[in-house]
């Protein structure tokens, strides 16, 4: 994607060097960090210098890479299984992390070059996929909406283009009056920091909008269409994305408003058969009760926002049924959130 003049992926590997946007800086600065060892990488994931789906699946891809291209020649299988169980232990919820080590670590055992062969195929049809998902996603848009979107799901959380965002930049392009209204999605903000700056580095009329609005706008008619990412899809439809997306989809059944989910195939887990087996991330009491922002020397300082004293809950992603669900935009095309299209999906994938 386009920043200033020059294209970017998300997160990219050149010889044995990870380079990455460092996400926890936008969008007040954009600086490209690099990683050079599985253990760099698993921190970038942990402290969501990289985050979203797609680009923790690409970034696993390249850490499993990497743990071949540095194993010792003695003890090498030990080595290789504690740096497959370290990637998968740094985010548990998005299945692309462990569509990515599963695929380099089999690769891997045929010779080092197949692993990084393999990694870059990962990071190559992450981009691709989403590529498609914007060209089918662009059916559902007409000329004029309005779509509210939740977290970022745009080309940051992906190696490029976006799931929920790549349909609104193809409708875009193609000359489509569009209004986005972005949750800002507390506590970490994907959706004020990420999103918010995707859409105005690529010219797109947006707001931001309290968590908490969107019941209120859609009961208003001021929505047509809500699109969001997903971090892992069961067999039955049931998506887990970024906590709050499940009120976002009762809420647009209620007012008859199309609730769809982006996700390429790798993020379906075709080995869970519901929602309630999806792991949900707990993470730091501290995102909610502190904010993180340039003070006036420009220096990203954290302040507390919340009573002092008081603790906080912080789950990650919920899940949403899929009766709640009214389609999956994937790069096969849009499908039912339903056992019998989710398993067409599955054996088109071998
Ligand atoms: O915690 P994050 O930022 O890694 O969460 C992922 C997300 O951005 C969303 O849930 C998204 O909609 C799915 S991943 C593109």
């Amino acid at each position: 994607m386009l920043v200033g003049t020059k294209n970017y992926r998300t997160v990219w590997m050149e010889g044995p060097t990870v380079f990455l946007i460092e996400q926890n800086l936008l969008p007040f600065e954009f600086k490209i960090i690099q990683a050079v060892d599985t253990e760099a990488c698993c921190e970038a994931i942990r402290s969501m210098k990289i985050r979203g789906a797609g680009a923790i699946g690409a970034m696993a891809g390249f850490a499993m890479a990497l743990a071949f291209i540095r194993a010792p020649k003695i003890n090498t299988e030990t080595y290789l299984l504690a740096a497959r169980k370290e990637i998968e232990a740094t985010r548990p919820t998005a299945r692309n992390l462990f569509y990515a080590t599963e695929k380099v670590f089999a690769a891997g055992l045929v010779s080092v070059e197949e692993a990084i062969r393999m990694a870059q195929w990962i990071a190559d049809k992450d981009a691709e996929d989403s590529r498609m998902i914007g060209v089918y996603g662009n059916d559902l848009i007409r000329d004029g909406f309005r779509v509210e979107t939740h977290c970022n799901a745009g080309w940051l959380a992906f190696v490029d283009y976006g799931t929920a965002l790549s349909p609104i930049y193809t409708a875009s392009k193609q000359g489509k009056k569009i209004f986005v209204y972005v949750d800002e999605t507390r506590p970490r903000s994907q959706g004020a920091r990420l999103t918010a700056w995707e859409l105005q580095s690529a010219g797109i009329p947006h707001v931001i909008i309290p968590d908490n609005a969107g019941a209120h706008l859609m009961s208003h008619g001021k929505i047509d269409l809500i699109i969001t990412g997903a971090d892992r899809i069961a067999r039955n439809g049931d998506t887990a994305n970024k906590i709050g997306t499940l009120e976002k989809a009762i809420v647009a059944k209620e007012f008859g408003i199309p609730f769809y989910i982006a996700a390429p195939v790798s993020t379906f887990d075709f080995n869970c058969t519901g929602g309630n087996e999806i792991p949900i991330e707990e993470r730091s009491e501290d995102e909610v009760l502190y904010q993180e922002g340039p003070d006036t020397d420009g220096i990203l300082r954290k302040i507390l926002v919340c009573s002092p004293g008081s603790h906080a809950e912080n789950p990650a992603f919920d899940v949403t049924p899929a009766k709640y669900i009214t389609g999956i935009i994937t790069e096969k095309g849009i499908i039912k959130p339903d056992r019998k299209s989710i398993s067409g999906l599955s054996r088109t994938n071998k």
